[in-house]
């Protein structure tokens, strides 16, 4: 049988070394043995943007890049996104398994009844600008609830901690809502603890004085969906940074409102927003194939094309493609779907992008939707924002309750100045 274990030489001194490899890792600590003396540091490995380097064990989601595999808790993506509610989702994504239907109940329950905001939040909201950017709203607002909250930095609290996160699972959608509202210059809508996460979403989006919003069916189901598949994607950028603030026991709100800044990037969640920028530039079929061009010659990138992981096509982007002709039933085609498809389709013949294994990505057709819907491309990287607080939420419970865990703390290599004193940059004068 092999052995697993890799073999190091330091051709400095010769010396060798024999490293576990555990599940197909080596641990970075394991290289701080190798020195040349015992004034030497030992050797650090050098990863920036953590191109290579596993920061944590993790059993909630699973993707394989290469076959574009997406799994919550060994379960595909394809089959939660066909028969199951984004709750369900959440819920799973947070305990390991699937609710009873008893479990689900009481989930929806406590859920339900944590959707409330504080009258306070409202005046919070208020002083913001008629034209403030959406994601800005609710980054601030998440963060203000740590002060309405304080007992939530007892983080080492199982109990805190699931009051917290029933709190901010049910009180996402109510601070995307009022941030929506408060740009349109409408009327606050309460939550409506009859309906659904989804279609009770949607009652505070776009209730206006009827006495009981009554959703689309499709668009509530299609809602879920677009949830489900944003609800988790193991180690990214904002999940990363929910567990880099965790790690520091920053109470919740605070560690989610990191993670939503991280979220607003145009490199990670932003790019929604600016697919249909993107689409609207370019306008017409005819332009497609000036856009590609500019894209190849390294002006601009193809904007929700590309991932870290997935070097074939995003899982998450086909059922998307599938969720948009149903969507499109109800509200009528969005004219830029067609830009899109023609836009994938000269991309994925392209040698640029078949060589890069450059795929459409989940941002390439969520923004379609949510503009069907009704939505300005300012209110996407917010609709991402809200099913991905389960994962942030996951992700951060793991976190606390992995005793190998510390606080995240990289390393670096010093590449500045050497120790240097002010006297040989200003030498003395008569007047000193
Ligand atoms: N358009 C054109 N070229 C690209 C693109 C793109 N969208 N993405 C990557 N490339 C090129 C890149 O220039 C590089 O080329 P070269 O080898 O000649 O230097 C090569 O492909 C490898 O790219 P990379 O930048 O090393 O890859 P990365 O893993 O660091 O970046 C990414 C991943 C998602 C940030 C990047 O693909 C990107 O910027 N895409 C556009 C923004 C986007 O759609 N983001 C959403 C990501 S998915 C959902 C989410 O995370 O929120």
């Amino acid at each position: 049988m092999s052995k697993e274990t890799l073999s190091v030489t330091d051709d400095r001194n010769g010396k060798t070394y024999s490293l576990p490899i555990e599940k197909g890792t080596v641990r970075a600590m394991d290289l701080r043995q190798i020195k040349t003396g015992p004034d030497d540091f030992g050797i650090m490995s050098y990863d920036p943007a953590f191109m290579n380097t596993a920061s944590c064990r993790s059993a909630v989601t699973f993707i394989d890049g290469d076959r574009g595999i997406l799994r919550y808790r060994g379960y595909p993506i394809e089959e939660l996104a066909e028969h199951c509610t984004f709750l369900e989702v959440a819920y799973l994504l947070l305990h390991g398994e699937l609710p009873s239907p008893a479990e689900l109940k009481d989930w929806v329950y406590e859920i339900t009844h944590h959707t409330m905001l504080h009258e306070n939040v409202k005046k919070f909201i208020d002083g913001f600008h008629y034209d403030a950017h959406p994601m800005g709203m609710l980054v601030s607002t998440l963060a203000a609830l740590s002060t309405f909250y304080p007992e939530s930095k007892n983080v080492l609290d199982a109990r805190v901690r699931r009051q917290q996160i029933l709190r901010l699972i049910g009180k996402v959608p109510t601070i995307a809502a009022y941030a929506y509202r408060h740009s349109l210059g409408l009327p606050y809508v309460y939550p409506d603890n009859e309906l659904s996460y989804t279609e009770n979403f949607m009652n505070m989006l776009w209730k206006k004085t009827e006495l009981k919003y009554l959703s689309n069916r499709t668009l509530a189901r299609a809602l879920d969906v677009l949830f489900i598949l944003h609800a988790d994607h193991e180690q990214n950028c904002s999940a990363n940074t929910m567990r880099c603030v965790g790690s520091s026991q920053a109470d919740p709100y605070l560690a989610a409102a990191a993670a939503a800044s991280a979220l607003a990037g145009p490199l990670h969640g932003g790019a929604n927003e600016e697919v249909l920028k993107m689409l609207a530039e370019i306008g017409t079929k005819e332009n497609i194939p000036g856009y590609i061009k500019q894209v190849k010659e390294g002006k601009f990138k193809l904007m929700g094309f590309g991932h870290r992981v997935y070097k074939n096509y995003d899982p998450r982007a086909k059922i998307l493609k599938r969720t948009a002709e149903e969507v499109f039933q109800v509200t009528g085609r969005n004219p830029k779907l067609d830009i899109a498809i023609e836009l994938e389709r000269i991309a994925l013949e392209d040698e640029y992008f078949v060589k890069r294994k450059l795929y459409p990505n989940v941002d390439f057709y969520s923004g379609i939707i949510y503009q069907a819907m009704g939505f300005r491309p300012e209110m996407f990287t917010v609709m991402f924002a809200i099913p991905r607080m389960a994962g942030w939420l996951a992700q951060w419970e793991e976190l606390l309750q992995d005793p190998e865990q510390k606080i995240s703390r990289p390393r670096q290599v010093f590449t500045g100045k050497d120790v240097r004193h002010l006297e040989q940059a200003r030498p003395a004068t008569a007047a000193d």
